[in-house]
């Protein structure tokens, strides 16, 4: 099976298991942990922040961010198909009181003027007090698309205009950065808090970052306490997270590459695919051209051998590339793909 559902399947590779094996560890939740240390150090430093706080997984490093900046009661700006308003089970109202506010977006991003115009008039004792401004990018549900470092800007200066905080769902930041040829530093530093995943494009088994600065991460530690991520000998799980910052982060761009050539291919071989909405690892097919449903369409292509996912729009199915996915996989999928969806093969 060629599996395009999503980058979260990764397998840890040979030498990233050696990694882990060799780890040298110690208790984390006594800050005692060599590895994970380092990989809090390494990753702050990714991400343009003073400090990073390991967690096991990128809804709790974002739980987290919404927590400490914000208060019960507080308002939460967000693009209305963005993680944490329709895939974290609610998390900003069950865990941090939040109301959430969504945003109608354009590709997955909101422009400065929907933040100025969703700012509540608080002081005047009826409203929730618009506090936190969430962006996501590569943006999951558009289909990877990325934030032009302007564009956050544009959205940064607003939200400290109106005294809102900014937290960057950067679960892939990473494949944002290399969309943009910047390093992600110069993404994550323009946030008061930013979430990088770890077993996303970078293919560790588990593992997130949550970064910001000094006072704000004090304040991550007892979160992550909080809600039970406080672990023991977690530099077992860093470990493969030091070593894919060594080793997966350019790689990404391959991963890009493959999924701009599986799109062109598809688009080619007469299967909707928008190829200039591929900014990252993502590639979206429309079905309802088509006429096929969804369900139906996955079952045949894993019927040829290659698996695809649903997407929270009723027509489309994606196919993502990973660190498993490889040049010659691309190909047979390009292949694969027009013909299980009754598609003449490419030319
Ligand atoms: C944009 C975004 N944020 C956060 C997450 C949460 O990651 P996890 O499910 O590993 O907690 C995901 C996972 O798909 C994601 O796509």
């Amino acid at each position: 099976m060629i599996d395009l559902r999503s980058d979260t399947v990764t397998q840890p590779t040979p030498a990233m298991r050696e990694a882990i094996a060799r780890a040298v560890v110690g208790d984390e939740q006594e800050r005692e942990d060599p590895t994970v240390l380092e990989l809090e150090r390494r990753g702050a430093a990714l991400l343009g922040q003073d400090e990073a706080v390991f967690v096991p997984t990128a809804t709790m490093a974002n739980q987290i961010a919404l927590r400490i900046l914000t208060e019960p009661g507080d308002e939460l700006l967000a693009e209305e198909s963005s993680h944490v308003l329709i895939y974290e089970q609610g998390g900003p109202a069950a865990f941090s009181g939040l109301v959430m506010r969504a945003l109608p977006g354009q590709a997955g991003r909101l422009a400065p003027e929907q933040v100025a115009g969703a700012v509540r008039d608080w002081r005047s004792g009826h409203s929730p007090r618009t506090r936190l401004v969430c962006l996501e990018s590569a943006h999951n549900s558009s289909g990877g698309r990325v934030w032009r470092l302007e564009e956050i800007d544009a959205v940064a200066a607003t939200a400290r205009e109106h005294d809102l905080r900014l937290h960057l769902d950067g679960a892939r930041v990473a494949n944002a950065a290399v969309a943009l040829g910047v390093p992600a530093a110069e993404i994550g530093r323009r946030f008061d808090a930013v979430t990088l995943c770890l077993s996303k494009g970078l293919g560790c088994p588990l593992g997130a970052l949550v970064a910001g600065s000094g006072p704000l991460m004090t304040k991550a530690r007892r979160a992550k306490h909080l809600f039970g991520g406080a672990m023991r000998q977690a530099g077992i799980v860093a470990a493969a997270g030091v070593y894919a910052l060594d080793h997966h982060l350019e790689r990404i761009a391959d991963d890009h590459r493959r999924a701009r050539r599986l799109g062109e291919s598809l688009a080619a071989g007469g299967i909707p695919v928008d190829v200039e909405a591929i900014e990252t690892n993502f590639v979206q097919i429309d079905l309802a051209l088509l006429g096929i449903g969804v369900a139906d369409a996955l079952e045949r292509l894993r019927a040829a051998g290659v698996a695809l996912s649903d997407t929270i729009h009723p027509t489309r199915i994606r196919a993502v590339t990973h660190l498993d996915v490889s040049d010659d996989e691309i190909e047979e999928a390009s292949d694969a793909i027009p013909r299980a969806l009754g598609v003449l093969a490419r030319a």
